[in-house]
């Protein structure tokens, strides 16, 4: 890969997605040694600016910049000078003096890793952007539909949820219409922007529907958080239409699998007994994430495998 950035799926080529699936594939091994640490990144330095919360990426590229051997150092905007009414730029060129190498971002506003490219020295990674991108989920996401089902083309895919709110939505969009297999969206129509009709994906209302045949289903978390409004009558409504529930799977394939970019909230868009079945890969996703960021970071400032 030839990039210094990772921004979005959305700018990759497939060559380039399939480069960091087999590198992060190489990697996975390294996590399950009893000394889980290789040289590659020694005397490079990490930081970890997270202006939203996080418990799985945050954490997930601090474990992959360690096992590579690199420094890291994680930012948390509470506790900092933004608190002060510092900005983003000062913060970040203030933190760059410090002579970084890479800089992991998550931000509230769409663009704002992109933003950070225009005037960083170091290499940039989105670690979710608003409602725009978060590129390495997809790209975990790949990794465990890689590992599951020896392929990543000619799949039904469906999503569903909150997509309107969801860049995990629109980088997995994005990375499975590349590698050829078939995205479903499902959810209410004030949840589906319209946006979407611009890419090659189906969209169908009725959960039941959707989920037809599929080989892979990807439930989304409602960003209440981000919501100003009514999105939909009621919970209980929603909960109605659109929560997974074993019953539902009957109509996939018998292999089909269930994920969630977490974090679940359980009995919501999904039942615990189908976030806790055999069919449900949530964990392994987490798992996968480790050794995608550890591709991403050791391609990205040219480390060797
Ligand atoms: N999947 C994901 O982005 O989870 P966190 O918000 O916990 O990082």
């Amino acid at each position: 890969m030839k990039r210094k950035h990772l921004i979005s799926i959305e700018e990759l080529e497939t060559h380039e997605i399939k480069e960091t699936l087999e590198t992060a594939k190489s990697f996975l091994e390294i996590s399950k040694r009893p000394i889980k640490k290789v040289p590659t990144l020694r005397g490079k330095t990490v930081v970890n600016l997270f202006f939203e919360p996080s418990t799985r990426t945050m954490s997930s590229f601090e474990i992959a910049a360690k096992r590579l051997s690199a420094d890291v150092m994680n930012f948390s905007s509470a506790s900092s000078s933004v608190r002060k009414g510092e900005t983003l730029k000062d913060t970040v060129l203030n933190l760059e003096a410090m002579n970084t190498d890479l800089l992991v971002i998550r931000h509230s506003a769409s663009g704002a890793a992109k933003f950070l490219t225009t005037f960083c020295k170091s290499s940039v990674v989105n670690a979710g952007d608003g409602t725009h991108e978060h590129p390495t989920q997809a790209l975990l996401d790949a990794l465990t539909v890689l590992e599951r089902k020896g392929r990543l083309n000619g799949m039904k895919v469906v999503i569903v949820g909150d997509i309107l709110h969801s860049r995990v939505a629109r980088s997995d969009t994005f990375l499975f219409t590349k590698m050829g297999s078939k995205v479903v969206l499902s959810g209410p129509s004030s949840l589906l922007p319209s946006y979407f009709s611009s890419l090659p994906v189906k969209v169908e209302y009725n959960l039941d529907k959707a989920v037809e045949g599929a080989d892979v289903i990807i439930m989304l978390r409602l960003q209440l958080e981000r919501m100003v409004g009514g999105f939909f009558p009621t919970l209980r409504e929603y909960r109605e239409r659109y929560r997974l529930t074993p019953w539902r799977l009957r109509a996939t394939k018998p292999d089909a699998i269930v994920m969630h970019p977490g974090p679940i909230n359980r009995g919501i868009e999904l039942s615990s007994d189908v976030a806790d079945s055999g069919r449900s890969v949530i964990l392994e996703q987490v798992e996968k994430g480790v050794a995608v960021r550890m591709a991403v970071l050791s391609l990205l400032l040219g480390g060797a495998r």
